[in-house]
């Protein structure tokens, strides 16, 4: 009977199997019913600037080209960056961009949607609101969605806890970007979402957050409490060509998209690129010289292909779905240290005696001095607000359970503007402090005691002429 049973139903599959193969003589692409009617989106952010971050521009238009190739539409992939790597003077090849120490050109055909200061956060959500009249500049491009479709977006920066950074200010803060999400969910314009995201501490900006019930499906490099990592860097293994001073990719980064590269994605499914980029970030599980690839959303996404959301190219139809990578482990860099790793290597080229050997060696003891100067604000502040003995734990206390970083994100952006105001930029490095600022607000200090604090800290006298670039 069971026999039986089974019979029927091989004969009913060999048949269907015969219709779909005769289905596509006449229909090169065998379509599967959610690839009907849906447009694919992308939206790509470096969220940097400055040649120490020639790796996320890098990152960005490698992403780029794999969609490309995937056949999305230009008009369908909206691209944020600064713009300035490429033709940079320190770029040892003019006019081409690298994301892989044999790797070709990646920048080539990159549409520039966004660059120099229109790369803002308000342009971010704009373009994925879809809503033309809050962008500023830009080429107005939108991911003008429709309730079928398909949206990718990776970003690829510094964060800190709760932030990911922008070339331009205000950072973006998590409760924001969710926000944005759960609006765009409420207008019914899409299906499904991926969204991947390389950024120290990106775990923070969705811990405790981010809803399950919204279509989206997230990946972060690392989790909410530790760094991301630059990879192909000067002096490493694999290093990049021995005339580039800089990193030319991100660990987690190269790691989806070389991954993408080498596998059919019509048969790969997100869980499988998932559970790769997972052990490749950990840098097969040296924790320490890698991070832990988390995972946030709709976890019932993870059972689709691939190709609906980063495309198909023809040239991988004979590729596996799946193979397990030679386990190379990389050298990495933390993301903090990558841009003096840049600068240093730039000093140790040049000739001693030169006016521009003493101006880099300048540049790099003021960038050292300002990291000093912020961690030791904070120090003060601590001290002032809780006390020597309570202070350095109260700032870096993580809060457990998954809870959020903070419970009160304006809370948050005011403490940083009072510190900013008082002690300066905290820039790229500064980021790194979130924590203790959403600690500070965690703790109930009010905004006045705050200031009070920085003023100890940073009082107008001792406020150091530094710029951010
Ligand atoms: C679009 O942005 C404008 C300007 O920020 C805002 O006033 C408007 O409410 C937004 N529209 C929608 C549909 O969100
Ligand atoms: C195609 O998408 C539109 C909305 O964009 C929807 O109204 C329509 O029913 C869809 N058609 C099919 C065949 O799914
Ligand atoms: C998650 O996604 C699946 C597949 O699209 C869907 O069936 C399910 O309802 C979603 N879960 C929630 C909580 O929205």
């Amino acid at each position: 009977m069971a026999l039986t049973g089974f019979f029927v139903l091989f004969m009913f599959m060999a048949l269907q199997g015969v219709a779909a193969r005769r289905q596509s003589a006449w229909d090169p692409i065998i379509r599967l019913p959610t690839e009907d009617n849906a447009t694919r989106w992308a939206v790509l952010v470096a969220g940097s600037n400055g040649f120490g971050n020639y790796r996320h521009q890098a990152d960005v238009c490698h992403a780029y080209q794999i969609l490309k190739k995937g056949g999305i539409k230009d008009e369908n992939i909206i691209v944020f960056m600064y713009d300035d790597i490429a033709m940079n003077d320190l770029n040892p090849r003019k006019g081409v961009l690298i994301n892989h120490p044999t790797g070709a050109d990646v920048y080539a055909g990159v549409p520039k949607d966004y660059t120099g200061e229109q790369v803002t956060t308000q342009n971010f959500y704009a373009v994925i609101l879809g809503n033309t009249s809050a962008l500023t500049g830009g080429s107005g491009k939108i991911v003008d969605s429709k309730p079928g479709d398909m949206i990718f977006i990776y970003y690829s920066d510094h964060g800190g806890p709760g932030v990911l950074g922008m070339p331009n200010m205000p950072y973006l803060y998590g409760k924001d970007f969710i926000d944005v999400l759960k609006k765009k969910h409420a207008s019914g314009t899409y299906k499904e979402m991926v969204i991947y995201i390389e950024a120290c501490e990106s775990g923070s900006v969705f811990q405790g957050m981010m809803p399950d019930d919204l279509d989206v499906y997230v990946t972060t490099a690392s989790n909410a409490e530790e760094s991301s990592w630059g990879t192909y860097c000067p002096g490493m293994d694999p290093p990049p060509p021995p005339e580039y001073m800089t990193c030319l990719g991100d660990l987690y980064s190269v790691a989806w998209m070389e991954d993408s590269e080498s596998h059919n994605l019509k048969r790969e499914t997100v869980q499988q690129q998932y559970d790769q980029v997972k052990e490749r970030t950990s840098n097969y599980n040296i924790y320490n010289a890698g991070s832990h690839v988390m995972e946030y959303g709709n976890k019932s996404i993870k059972s689709e292909k691939l190709y609906l959301f980063q495309g198909f190219d023809p040239a991988t139809e004979n590729l596996p779905p799946k193979q397990i990578n030679a386990k190379a482990n990389m050298g990495v860099v933390n993301q903090r240290d990558a841009d003096i790793l840049s600068l240093w290597e730039m000093y140790n080229r040049l000739d001693d005696g030169t006016e521009k050997k003493a101006q880099l060696l300048k540049l790099i003891t003021s960038t050292m001095l300002h990291r000093k100067h912020l961690d030791g604000s904070l120090d003060v502040i601590g001290v002032v607000l809780f006390g020597p003995a309570k202070s350095p734990n109260l700032l870096k206390s993580r809060r457990g359970g998954g809870l959020p970083l903070v419970d009160d994100w304006d809370c948050l952006k005011s403490m940083v503007r009072v510190f900013e105001a008082q002690c300066g930029p905290l820039a790229q490095y500064g980021m790194r402090h979130m924590r203790s600022f959403a600690n500070i607000c965690n703790a109930g200090v009010s905004v006045s005691r705050m200031e009070e604090a920085c003023m100890a800290a940073c009082g107008s006298t001792s406020t150091p002429l530094w710029s951010a670039a």
